[in-house]
């Protein structure tokens, strides 16, 4: 067998595909027993060499090659990853980005993905119907990023006459996706207002007023109001109704960044946190951060429908067919992709498998998992932690009173550097007004109150041994 006839072999893709399939497997039980380090650490400089050397090396079959990846990666499904909010993605879902990959159904046109165009708009449907679009319409894409791009490349089209410098209006602890789609619009920094935010990290929609004058001192007419939900440092919800208000009062479009926290759209429990969002213009949410899918896979929904085709105009006879404008069977018209992963494949089946009710669960139990470690911090200073959290995502830090600022600061990003290198944890750091803070997105729906003392507990010690060094 030639290289080429070996690559496309169906039955050594059956061997092949089964050996990873029970490495996978053998590597989802050994992170729920917490057995693997959670990240086993190695510089970048080390990470490269190794690869550098492995790659030189004569063939090795793909199983062999995903046992070495598997080894040297961070672990998602281990109940001790507290890091960054990228979804454990439920293995029912990988299965079908498996299949979806060798399909690799180009989804630009519905001939080129027949089930993953039409599955991909009921997805759309239902999730616009959560959200509370009864005629909404919209497609998914590649990231929160691509998605809130997406959105307001429609609203500038809607709102602006052309040429025209515009401002959009977001508060100061909005994702930088906004700033840089604000950038890549050509509105440069001064196209962004940002708006200050309270000691919950909400936007001051009282200061909203204050935006609009901004902008016109800047030359600039406001178009579109960003609202987070929630925001990415601490999880703190903006308050949807009230920028629906403002929006309505001054001819704004209002976007809602729900790439991370939309999805409680999927929990009657935790709704309340998005009142509102009803009435925005376009929605983005992200079925791989909350909602168990892997990455990328987002969906972008606009309240009307006709909406949903205002980013992009342009034409290609050799894809699109003419006079055909308001189809979704043609999802690439919507994106800024072409050519676009089978995404719809990966969340339907998830769907289809256990229903709704499976994002219910995991969306309580990280929730509950977040009140519960805010509870644990709160009984154990010298820890403390920043706010009550709304979200699955805690900030939090060791203020020890011996410490002033300065030197407390250095101390918890040395210890959440032993920590994480240690292997045991995985958490991630910000800064919150001039502060560093430790943060935490629970995003294993495993992950339990022990893991999290025992979390504590190594921060504490990491920290005791670093206490008395000066801080540099
Ligand atoms: C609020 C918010 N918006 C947007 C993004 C970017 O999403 P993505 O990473 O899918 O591009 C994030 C990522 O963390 C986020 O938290």
């Amino acid at each position: 067998m030639n290289a080429l006839e070996k690559a496309f072999d169906p039955e050594r893709f059956r061997a092949e595909g089964h050996r990873v399939v029970d490495l996978l497997a053998d590597m989802l039980r050994s992170e729920a027993a917490g057995e693997a380090a959670v990240l086993p650490w190695a510089s970048p400089e080390d990470e490269l060499a190794h690869w550098e050397g492995r790659m030189a090396g004569p063939p090795q079959p793909p199983s062999d090659f995903i046992a070495e990846v598997i080894a040297r990666s961070i672990k998602l499904h281990h109940p001790r990853y507290m890091g960054h909010q990228v979804c454990a993605p439920a293995p029912d879902s990988v299965l079908a980005g498996l299949a979806s990959e060798l399909l690799n159904n180009g989804m630009a046109v519905y001939e080129m993905g027949p089930a993953s165009n039409a599955l991909e708009q009921w997805i759309i449907r239902q999730t616009c119907g959560r959200i509370g679009f009864s005629n909404g319409d919209g497609f998914l894409t590649s990231g929160g990023t691509l998605g809130t791009l997406t959105a307001l490349l429609a609203a500038r089209s809607k709102m602006a006459a052309h040429g025209q410098e515009t401002a959009v209006i977001a508060s100061e602890e909005a994702h930088y996706c906004t700033a840089r789609a604000v950038e890549i619009m050509g509105g440069d920094r001064h196209g962004l207002v940002t708006v200050p935010v309270d000691d919950r990290f909400k936007m001051r929609t009282d200061l909203l007023r204050d935006a609009l004058e901004e902008a016109a001192r800047r030359g600039r007419r406001p178009v579109v109001l960003v609202a987070s939900a929630c925001s990415t440092s601490t999880g703190s919800y903006d308050d949807i109704g009230a920028c629906a208000d403002f929006c309505e009062r001054h001819g704004l479009w209002l976007h809602v960044d729900g790439a991370h926290g939309a999805a409680v759209a999927f929990h009657p429990g935790l709704r309340d946190r998005i009142a509102g969002i009803e009435r925005a213009h376009s929605v983005v949410l992200d079925f791989h951060k909350l909602l168990m899918t892997p990455a990328l896979a987002t969906a972008v929904m606009f309240r009307e429908p006709g909406d949903s085709w205002a980013a992009f105009h342009q034409q290609a006879r050799y894809l699109f067919k003419e006079g055909d404008s308001d189809s979704w069977k043609d999802s690439g018209r919507r994106t800024l992709e072409c050519t676009k992963l089978g995404m719809s494949l990966k969340i339907a089946a998830l769907w289809r498998a256990s229903g709704e009710e499976v994002f219910r669960e995991h969306l309580a139990a990280v929730h509950a998992l977040a009140k519960d470690f805010a509870a644990i911090l709160r009984s154990r200073p010298p820890f403390e932690v920043v706010v009550e959290p709304e979200s699955n995502i805690v900030c939090f830090r060791l203020n020890p009173p011996s410490c002033d600022d300065r030197t407390a600061d250095a101390l918890n990003a040395r210890a959440r550097r032993e920590v994480v290198e240690s292997g045991g944890f995985y958490i991630v750091q910000t800064v919150l007004r001039g502060r560093t803070w430790l943060r935490a997105a629970l995003m294993n729906p495993f992950t339990t109150p022990r893991d999290l003392s025992a979390m504590l507990d190594a921060l504490e010690v990491a920290a005791s041994v670093h206490e008395t060094e000066p801080s540099r």
